[in-house]
């Protein structure tokens, strides 16, 4: 598993070469020596392809600190000179006849500064709560503790600060915390290290992806989709099924767990109370509830970079360094006749390449994926919106949902092209639902086209016109455009 991990860390690490500052780097071959020939790391069918979740009683979930003290604190990158700090007060409720606690009960402010033990300054934010509600007879409502943000603005750039959050008047502070804000946008200066991970969850695998990469100290977190998992389970809590559909066939809705998601906010702070996560919304993320409302727990627990434009949190963009990072939303209209795809015409637009060299995008289902599962999945999503980033030379495409690692050759329309970018998928930080195995050209695996539905937009599924798979849905060897994939659990640098 250890040495899996490893060599995917080296092959993402092949990719970004120009921006990180590895000596090791030197003797790894660039896209420039590409296109490569498709290699295949099977999996090892002695290990086991996943492991239960985390009880909500495990340490690493459970609450530590008092009603109105903060827990589940976070970062995420506004701008180079702003931040996000997130974090959590009182007690979710769950059950019947609940009612939601009042946000304007307790203050939100970070205290900061520069030095250990000195804040000299102060910012507010804002408060929230969300809900969680079924109108079926048997079925438990939730709504969630007190759930702050504060934007941290003026900060210099590759600078430590010190800080606590919470409320003074309450003296209900956090303990301090330390973060380094990112370089400066420019050509020359780069995040020391980027982790890319995706399809967490809270498994037993969850925790040894996460341990590694907290020892590898990255200096941002790309996350792409599916968080908690907390659709895995009813209301009512209890365990968590690999396979949702399997185990609750008689569901009325797909349920929810809502209190893992404070569970997970609990598992992840130690990380990302010192390190920035940028997330998007996955599939997982859909949590569908009355009146078909849909994406809460997303929406109101992670803030996003507002600067850029995008009056969505479903799809933003943000500077590190010399990166212009994109992240798209493939669960909101993507359509070229809608707002998200002419927000995406704006930004790609403004992006200068003389100071942000590195256009990297995310979302969570690949457009480029050789596996069984998920095949072509978001065709359709791939048919509105490729030639506008091949337009504009997004040099690395990072996505989720396939629960293994797969790295594409350069690519455009499904043809080898040097200008084409290089698509990475990463679903495999150790989820619930397990690692996936089976590629679409092993004997007897091509999905049907029924297999694979996507649970946003439409379908557009196609068979190839030209090639060796010429008129057929399935290649029936690896596709030329998949130089590497392995089924492991991990994540990327
Ligand atoms: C997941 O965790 C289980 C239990 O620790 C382990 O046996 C298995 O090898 C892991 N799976 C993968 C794919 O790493
Ligand atoms: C949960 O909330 C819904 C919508 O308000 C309501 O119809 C339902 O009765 C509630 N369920 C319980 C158990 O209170
Ligand atoms: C629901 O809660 C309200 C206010 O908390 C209370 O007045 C009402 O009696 C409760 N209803 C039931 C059915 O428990
Ligand atoms: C986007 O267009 C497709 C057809 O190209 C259509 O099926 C789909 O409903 C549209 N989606 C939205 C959100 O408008
Ligand atoms: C992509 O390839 C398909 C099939 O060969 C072709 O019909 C389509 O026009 C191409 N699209 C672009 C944008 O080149
Ligand atoms: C697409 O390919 C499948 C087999 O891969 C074949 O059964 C089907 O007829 C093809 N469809 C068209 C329109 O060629």
């Amino acid at each position: 598993m250890q040495s899996h991990s490893m060599a995917k860390t080296y092959v993402i690490l092949s990719s970004l070469f120009f921006f990180l500052e590895m000596a090791m780097a030197k003797t790894i071959p660039t896209t420039l020596d590409g296109p490569f020939k498709p290699v295949t790391r099977r999996f090892d069918r002695s290990l086991r392809q996943g492991s239960d979740d985390l009880p909500m009683d495990h340490p690493r979930l459970t609450k530590r600190v008092p009603t109105n003290f903060p827990e589940q604190i976070a970062l995420a990158i506004s701008s180079p000179s702003s931040m996000w700090v997130s974090w959590v007060t009182g007690d979710a409720r769950i059950g019947s006849n609940i009612t939601a606690l009042d946000p304007s009960k307790i203050e939100s402010e970070v205290w900061y500064g520069e030095e250990s033990g000195k804040y000299p300054f102060v910012e507010r934010g804002v408060s929230m709560v969300y809900s969680q509600l079924y109108p079926f007879e048997g079925l438990l409502n939730y709504t969630s503790a007190i759930i702050h943000h504060v934007k941290l603005q003026g900060l210099e750039a590759r600078k430590k600060y010190y800080y606590r959050c919470g409320d003074s008047s309450l003296k209900a502070m956090s303990d301090e915390r330390i973060f380094e804000t990112m370089p400066p946008s420019g050509p020359t200066m780069y995040p020391h290290r980027i982790a890319v991970v995706g399809d967490l969850g809270l498994t037993g695998n969850t925790t040894t992806t996460i341990d590694h990469l907290a020892r590898n100290d990255p200096s941002m977190i790309l996350m792409v989709g599916d968080m908690s998992y907390a659709n895995q389970y009813l209301t009512m809590g209890g365990k968590g099924a690999s396979c949702y559909s399997c185990s609750f066939p008689n569901a009325p809705i797909r349920e929810t767990y809502q209190p893992r998601w404070d569970g997970w906010g609990r598992f992840m702070e130690p990380l990302v109370s010192r390190v920035p996560m940028m997330v998007i919304e996955g599939n997982h993320e859909i949590e569908p509830q009355v009146d078909g409302i849909t994406f809460q727990s997303y929406l109101t627990r992670f803030a996003v970079p507002l600067e850029c434009g995008s009056s969505s949190n479903f799809y933003y963009s943000f500077d590190a360094g010399g990166v212009h990072f994109i992240m798209l939303g493939a669960y909101v209209d993507y359509n070229q006749t809608g707002a998200q795809y002419s927000w995406l015409r704006r930004d790609l637009l403004k992006v200068d390449r003389t100071v942000t060299p590195w256009l990297v995008a995310a979302w969570h289902p690949p457009w480029y994926n050789s596996y069984s599962s998920h095949y072509q999945e978001f065709e359709c999503m791939r048919q509105e919106m490729e030639a506008l980033l091949y337009h504009y030379g997004v040099d690395i495409v990072f996505s989720g949902h396939v629960h293994a690692y797969e790295r594409m050759n350069r690519v455009y329309n499904y043809t080898l092209n040097p200008c084409g970018p290089v698509y990475i998928t990463v679903g495999d930080g150790g989820n619930i639902e397990r690692i996936d195995i089976d590629h679409a050209d092993d004997p007897g695996k091509c999905p049907s086209k029924s297999d694979n539905m996507p649970e946003f937009g439409g379908v557009c599924h196609l068979n190839f016109s030209s090639g060796p798979a010429k008129g057929k849905f399935c290649w029936d060897e690896q596709p030329e455009w998949s130089a590497f994939r392995e089924s492991s659990f991990g994540m990327g640098y």
